[in-house]
């Protein structure tokens, strides 16, 4: 695994995109042979969304050979309600860039046979050819995508019910009214993400210092299930100093030493 630790929120941002730029840009995708890359919602990568869109309107990236499969969706939430996957997905990073729409694949939480959605949607990633890299988030209480504490570690895409935890953090979209916030998901599994040729997590601020903590520096352990990532052999975590509050002092200091090539 490699953790990149940036001062502050607007640097991690920025180290993700020109990461997730380089990439797609040395892939050189073709209609033929796009780049897959797989989309998180969230707070924390409207930043990394922010830096790609600044150079896709510069000329500096397309994604006109990019498919994406994002991690998740709300079930039962309307699709045109602000506060679902879709609306954040097309408000704060597809209308922006010259991304072709039939290339966007977010799960639809309003299916009439939900088992059904998830299942194709497995199907259409490894029609795709598998995710080339999959960006992500980091939930507090350490989930990656939908995926709640007690996940299998190997699941598939499927029906999640959300944890209390996730509600209540949740609920700032929804007006702080812990009843609207819809009580299940459908989610790629631990698994799907592991199966991606690279994954990238951005992590920042101090209330997901627990949470970074059992990902990078605490056991393999379905209750903090991206701590999984441990086992990825192309895991990249991006962070900002307010997140490492409770890593160890060895473990910061050595991914710092080794990425300024002092080790
Ligand atoms: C949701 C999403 C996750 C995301 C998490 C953290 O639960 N399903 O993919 O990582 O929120 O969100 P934020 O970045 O806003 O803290």
């Amino acid at each position: 695994m490699r953790v990149i630790i940036e001062p502050d929120y607007d640097s991690l941002s920025k180290w993700a995109a020109n990461y997730v730029a380089n990439r797609i840009i040395e892939a050189n995708p073709t209609p033929e042979k796009p780049f897959v890359l797989g989309c998180p919602t969230g707070s924390s990568p409207l930043g990394l969304y922010r830096n790609l869109i600044e150079m896709c309107s510069a000329g500096k990236i397309s994604f006109q050979n990019v498919i994406t499969f994002n991690m998740d969706e709300y079930v039962k939430l309307p699709e045109d309600h602000p506060e679902s996957y879709h609306s954040f997905m097309w408000n704060n990073f597809f209308n922006h860039i010259d991304i072709k729409r039939e290339n966007v694949h977010i799960l639809n939480g309003n299916a009439p046979d939900l088992i059904a959605e998830c299942n194709h949607y497995e199907e259409l990633i490894a029609e795709a050819g598998g995710v080339d890299l999959f960006m992500g988030g980091i939930g507090p209480d350490g989930h990656l995508a939908f995926n709640e504490p007690g996940s299998s570690l190997s699941s598939r895409t499927r029906i999640k019910t959300l944890t209390t935890d996730t509600i209540h953090a949740n609920s700032r979209f929804f007006d702080n009214d812990l009843s609207l916030v819809p009580k299940q998901a459908l989610t790629v599994g631990i698994g799907t993400v592991m199966d991606a040729k690279e994954v990238l997590l951005v992590c920042s601020g101090h209330n997901k210092a627990r949470a970074l903590k059992h990902c990078i520096d605490g056991d393999i352990s379905h209750k903090w299930t991206s701590s999984m990532l441990q086992m990825h052999p192309h895991a990249i975590v991006v962070c900002d100093e307010a997140s490492c509050d409770e890593l160890t002092v060895g473990t910061y200091k050595y991914y710092l030493d080794k990425e300024r090539g002092n080790l």
